[in-house]
């Protein structure tokens, strides 16, 4: 069985239909070539109470393994999606942002200015991804290379982290 992902674009304008979603889409690709099974993706606006029950529901009801969010993380004041994360949350997960920003910012300075967030709620990874297609493709470049270990963990699948080069 192969891991599930539910992809939440959170977007006044794409709510509205008045903007096409491009980052939900780059995000459905990347994480199909990476062999994820994509269960769902929705477009919700920026609305702590919209962002917070969508994610309940892919967590509790649909049970994805996954939910990747991209837009809200920055400064408007309608960016509330990292607050809607940590409302759902049980543990959080801070070496997943740390390391999105950590590379980011070799590519842009602006990085700084996501406020993303990742956390587990039961056996769900939820993290957060900023909003452009182009963000998007930077940050969940860095999230693949450790995701699946870290849902192998998760899902108690191993609990095993050295490889023979680590040894
Ligand atoms: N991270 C990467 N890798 N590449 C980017 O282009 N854009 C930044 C930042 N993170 C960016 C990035 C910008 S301009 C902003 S404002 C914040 O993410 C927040 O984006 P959001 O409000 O669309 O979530």
């Amino acid at each position: 069985m192969t891991y599930t992902v539910g992809i939440i674009v959170a977007s006044d304008k794409g709510s509205r239909g008045e903007r096409v979603d491009r980052s939900g889409e780059v995000i459905r690709e990347m994480m199909i070539a990476y062999g994820y099974t994509v269960a769902e993706k929705v477009i919700i606006p920026d609305e702590f109470e919209e962002l917070k029950d969508m994610m309940i529901r892919m967590s509790d009801e649909k049970k994805v393994h996954l939910i990747l969010s991209t837009g809200g993380t920055g400064f408007s004041p309608r960016d509330v999606t990292p607050e809607a994360t940590l409302a759902v949350i049980e543990r959080e997960t801070p070496g997943i942002p740390e390391a999105m920003r950590q590379a980011s910012l070799a590519i842009t300075p602006k990085a700084m200015l996501s406020r993303g967030r990742a956390g587990i709620r039961k056996r769900t990874l939820i993290i957060n991804l900023p909003g452009s297609p182009k963000a998007v493709k930077e940050n969940l470049e860095v999230v693949l290379q450790a995701l699946e270990h870290g849902l192998d963990i998760l899902n108690e699948k191993t609990s095993e982290c050295a490889t023979p080069m680590d040894q």
